[in-house]
């Protein structure tokens, strides 16, 4: 749907009296999505790291930009498509991988999933996912998916995703590298809530039949996860648990099976260890176009390159990792400069609109990651909320485009904006 047809279905439903569910404001986005979920829900995927200042961060640094629109162009045919690694997107943009989406919507991932085949805009499956990628695999049909990948501590582990990834459709690999440790979230921390550790955001895991070999071993030097002391609410937490797991309940609960898979998901799904040296490890086990997420500096922008990656993601992780790490847009330029076109640049953290795509383009990247916004749409509307968010963030940008002044993406570049003092 174009831009223009867009503003016309919403405004023709407001003459019958009906407004959008789904906010189109970012902000009141997210207080909608916030009176949709439980505190510790909207926490968890509200939170940045410590102060926050990043989360603010990443917004300012697009506020700083200036788009400086030309006129009298013949902007009446619009083309907001771009081409990465072989397939033509429709917008610029992807929806990027979310963990845990079950704090938003009990149908999660499967709602987002429905939601980007109706669409055509690419998800990418989260590592830390409520649903398998098997699952949303069958209900995204030919609609494009990647799949994210957290480095654990099992190389078996490691492949036997990749392996998985393939064989459900996956059309590339996005490797995280900024989480290989938690950051200090506040929120989180105060309410005393992870959610992995409720059996929430690791159906990749439970799902995994070299995971759920491992479950049956004993770790090195036995188990380190602490036992919960056996209160009420230690037996409710159980009870959760063996809802993530994907056997019969009574049988998960007898057999103590899901607990022992939160205890191994804790041993096993970070590696702070991990180096540059462990690329070729994956570079050598899969043909797909592998990206490095969380690339800041531009030293390991070019490093990627020199590496055989076939992307970079420029993310903070929406500020949620590092207290004071730059702005992604910010970023950006560093980066651009260093890869010299060798491979596609993509960039999240804070992209809430239209205008935020547009810069980012003008600035050098391919297409953006749309983070928590449609996580809120999902809350607030489940599948149609996802679509809603989609809908706006592509009649926003093909609108835009065009007020610039510029007919498709590849006329958008940095004479098109201005930094502000
Ligand atoms: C609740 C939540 C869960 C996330 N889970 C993952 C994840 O599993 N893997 C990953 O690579 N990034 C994850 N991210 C980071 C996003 O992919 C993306 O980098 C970030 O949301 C972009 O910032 P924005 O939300 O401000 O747009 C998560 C972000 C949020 C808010």
């Amino acid at each position: 749907m174009s831009g223009r047809a867009r503003q016309t279905s919403v405004y023709l439903a407001g003459v019958s009296g009906r407004r959008p569910r789904v906010p189109t404001d970012a902000g009141k986005l997210e207080r909608r999505a916030r009176r949709a979920m439980s505190r510790k829900a909207f926490a968890y995927v509200a939170a940045g790291a410590g102060t926050e200042a990043t989360v603010a961060a990443n917004r300012a640094a697009f506020e700083r930009w200036r788009i400086v629109p030309r006129v009298l162009r013949d902007v009446s045919d619009r083309d907001t498509s771009v081409e990465l690694f072989g397939r033509r997107l429709p917008s610029p943009f992807l929806l990027g991988p979310i963990g845990v989406l079950e704090l938003a919507h009990r149908e999660a991932d499967l709602a987002v999933a429905r939601a980007a085949a109706e669409t055509g805009v690419p998800m990418v499956f989260s590592n830390q996912a409520s649903i398998s990628m098997e699952r949303c695999a069958e209900v995204l049909g030919e609609s494009p998916r990647w799949f994210q990948l957290y480095w654990s501590t099992s190389n078996e582990l490691v492949e036997s995703f990749v392996q998985r990834a393939e064989a459900c459709g996956s059309e590339a690999i996005v490797v995280t590298l900024d989480t290989t440790i938690l950051g200090w979230r506040s929120r989180d921390l105060d309410l005393a809530y992870l959610p992995f550790l409720r059996g929430k955001g690791i159906a990749q895991y439970t799902s995994d039949p070299v995971f759920r070999r491992l479950i049956a071993e004993e770790p090195e030097g036995g188990r380190k996860a602490p036992t919960p002391r056996p209160t009420l609410r230690a037996l409710m937490t159980l009870v959760q648990l063996t809802r993530a797991y994907p056997d019969r309940f009574l049988h998960a609960l007898r057999s103590g099976q899901a607990r022992a898979a939160v205890q191994r998901f804790i041993e096993i799904y970070s590696r702070p260890s991990l180096t540059w040296d462990d690329l070729p490890f994956l570079r050598e086990r899969t043909k797909l176009p592998i990206l490095l997420k969380g690339i800041l500096h531009p030293d390991d922008a070019a490093r990627a390159v020199d590496a055989g990656m076939d992307g970079v993601i420029v993310s903070n992780h929406g500020g949620r990792q590092v207290d004071g790490a730059i702005p992604t847009l910010d970023a950006l330029p560093g980066v651009v400069a260093a890869v010299d076109g060798r491979l596609p640049i993509l960039l999240d953290s804070g992209v809430r609109g239209g205008a935020d795509v547009f810069k980012a383009l003008a600035l050098g990247a391919r297409a953006v990651l749309i983070g928590r916004p449609y996580a809120y749409g999902l809350a607030i509307a489940g599948q149609a909320g996802v679509r809603e968010v989609i809908d706006n963030f592509a009649a926003d940008f093909n609108l835009t485009l065009g007020l610039a002044g510029c007919r498709s993406v590849e006329e958008v570049g940095m004479e098109a904006l201005e930094r502000s003092a």
